[in-house]
């Protein structure tokens, strides 16, 4: 979801308008994808093990928007039946926030239709070693079949679509194992401006694609 600041910045707003504003797209595409009959898991990068890098203001606001989010969009998540789940590590997180999230987690368990991730402190390299360490405790022996059990949520399955907008022309850590053979897009908008249209216009442009895995 790249893009936010810029939103901001080309209307003389503050970047934090930009998260808010973001958090509003966010909500459109997730009620898309619950709607949508093929779509059932939407993974989105909210915070990267890296964002911690930004001004204190920006990642205490990114916090406090996140609680925001949850809360309000509980009564969301039971209309359009949104399981929530998280990826990353989320342990840095305030009491506040990981109270909120597994709160949210619990009351949304049985929803059917989506399972919406937000991938929060999250890195694919950090969840690759943590998986490692998991198996090695366990005394497990990793192969690539029993991998995805030691993943911070198992069973999510591999990506289809990766989309990014704002631009850039990179993963930046996302997603690394499951996105083995994702069809990759990139998008200039900027993520505020992201709409349900585009994310159609996106799936059209997928199936058009010949997947061939290796094959020929
Ligand atoms: C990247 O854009 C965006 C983020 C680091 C934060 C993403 C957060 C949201 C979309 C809102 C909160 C999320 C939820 C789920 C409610 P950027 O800030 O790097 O933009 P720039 O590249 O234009 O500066």
């Amino acid at each position: 979801m790249d893009g936010n600041g810029r939103w901001a910045k080309k209307r003389g707003l503050p970047r934090i308008k930009g998260h808010e504003q973001g958090a509003e797209t966010v909500r459109e595409i997730t009620t898309f994808c619950a709607n949508h009959p093929e779509i059932k898991v939407l993974t989105l990068y909210a915070f990267s093990t890296e964002n911690w890098k930004r001004p204190k203001p920006e990642v205490e606001f990114l916090t406090r928007l996140l609680e925001r989010y949850l809360k309000n969009e509980l009564p969301v998540y039971m209309k359009e039946g949104v399981r929530f789940e998280t990826i990353g590590d989320l342990k840095p997180f305030g009491e506040k926030l990981k109270k909120r999230i597994n709160e949210t987690k619990e009351a949304t368990k049985n929803n059917k239709k989506l399972i919406q991730v937000l991938a929060l402190n999250y890195g694919g390299r950090d969840e690759i070693v943590r998986a490692a360490n998991k198996a090695c405790q366990r005394g497990v022996e990793l192969k690539e079949s029993n991998f995805d059990d030691f993943l911070d949520v198992p069973g999510l399955g591999d990506v289809d679509i990766l989309v990014r907008t704002g631009g850039e022309m990179r993963l930046s850590n996302f997603l690394l194992w499951r996105s083995a053979y994702a069809e990759l897009f990139f998008t200039n908008t900027l993520w505020p401006d992201f709409s349900p249209k585009e994310m159609e216009e996106i799936i059209y442009e997928f199936y058009k694609r010949e997947r061939r895995f290796g094959g020929i």
